[in-house]
């Protein structure tokens, strides 16, 4: 196994007319090469601002305070802006979440893709560029690709839209693409279908996927792994079948017993009482202590350690893990814990 991307202690901080928000606290991240990675958090929990920060694409009002990425060893944050302008974009692609804002609005679909190949290839010859442009709109499936070249952004469903922004973004063939809620804005169908598409390509092409998304299920569904965010901290990450199936941390599986099944008729849910901390007043121990029905005295005094297990797998800031686990101790980087029964069970996505 090959670490692709690695964030250690990121901490990214912007400057909003209330005050100074750390959207981004000391967090690390570890994406394994060749897998898909589900960034899962509530609307606000700092999943935009964490791909952000590590892509070094921060709105004007932000800025990285601390801590390290690196990418097959090398750290993002310390290279030059044109080293980095090769990375992104060529080794590296993002996918937001309404392709409407990323595409130019002004500029045929056949053009931006063109512009890739010629800004990141040096391809100059506009008949190669024309070829190149259908084969891209080809491998993300859409249909009549040759004649849609000549269209603007607007002429396409928000679906087509999406296939255009990944076409965009995988026409170099990238090692790792973030898709940053890539499918939150468009019907269900359609999501399932680009969700496919992402899964297809990503198989194809070796790519190791980021998904960011609020929704377990479509992340249970398409990604291997998980790594669960909350008011600005990763709160529990690991192989997302095994998270689902026994989450540590109790904001997991508060997250899992809160989620709907799609598809299936409207079930009695169960909420998580309470509201995330405001980024201006988090709490001093551990941020979700205040919702916590399991918290103690030292979870509302300090920030719990990371505890880590299976070489660093499966890793959980919560200062009963040891409990939680049933286990008397858990030693860092030590054994697997013995295996236990669910604690609750993720229902599957149908489409
Ligand atoms: N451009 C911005 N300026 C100031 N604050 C921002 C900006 N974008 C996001 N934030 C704040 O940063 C925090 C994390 O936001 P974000 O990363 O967008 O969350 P998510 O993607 O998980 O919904 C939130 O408190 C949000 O209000
Ligand atoms: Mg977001």
């Amino acid at each position: 196994m090959s670490i692709i991307l690695e964030a250690r202690e990121l901490t990214t901080q912007l400057v909003t007319r209330s005050g100074l928000v750390t959207a981004v606290d000391h967090v690390n991240l570890r994406i394994e090469e060749g897998r898909a990675l589900a960034l899962v958090g509530e609307s606000g929990s700092g999943k935009s601002m964490t791909c952000a920060s590590l892509l070094r694409v921060l709105p004007p009002n932000g800025r990285v305070v601390g801590g390290q990425v690196l990418f097959k060893g090398e750290d993002l944050l310390a290279m030059t802006p044109r080293a980095l302008r090769a990375v992104r974009g060529r080794r590296i692609g993002m996918v937001l979440q309404d392709a409407m804002t990323s595409l130019n609005p002004l500029m045929t679909v056949g053009d931006q893709i063109a512009e890739v190949f010629r800004y990141h290839h040096g391809i100059r010859d506009r008949a190669e560029l024309r070829r190149r442009a259908i084969e891209a709109l080809e491998a993300v499936q859409i249909p009549a690709a040759a004649q849609r070249l000549d269209s603007y952004p607007f002429q396409f469903s928000g679906g087509m839209r999406q296939r255009v922004s990944i076409a965009i973004n995988i026409a170099c063939s990238p090692e790792l693409l973030f898709c940053d809620e890539p499918t939150t804005a468009l019907d269900v169908t359609v999501q399932l279908q680009i969700l496919n598409l992402l899964r297809d390509l990503q198989r194809e092409r070796r790519m190791t996927i980021v998904f960011v998304t609020h929704d377990l299920r479509l992340a249970s569904q398409f990604c291997d792994d998980v790594a669960i965010m909350y008011a600005g901290r990763i709160v529990e990450r690991g192989p997302i079948g095994e998270v689902f199936h026994r989450p540590v941390h109790p904001y997991t599986e508060g997250l899992l017993r809160a989620a709907p099944s799609l598809g299936a008729p409207r079930e009695r849910l169960s909420t998580i009482p309470g509201t995330p901390p405001s980024p201006l007043a988090l709490p001093p121990g551990c941020r979700f202590a205040p919702r916590c029905p399991q918290a103690s005295a030292q979870c509302t005094e300090a920030y719990p350690d990371w505890f880590s297990w299976d070489q660093g797998r499966r890793a959980v800031a919560c200062w009963r893990t040891a409990e939680r686990l049933g286990v008397e101790e858990v030693a860092a980087d030590g054994a697997v814990p013995p295996p236990l029964p669910p604690r609750v069970a993720v229902p599957e996505v149908t489409s």
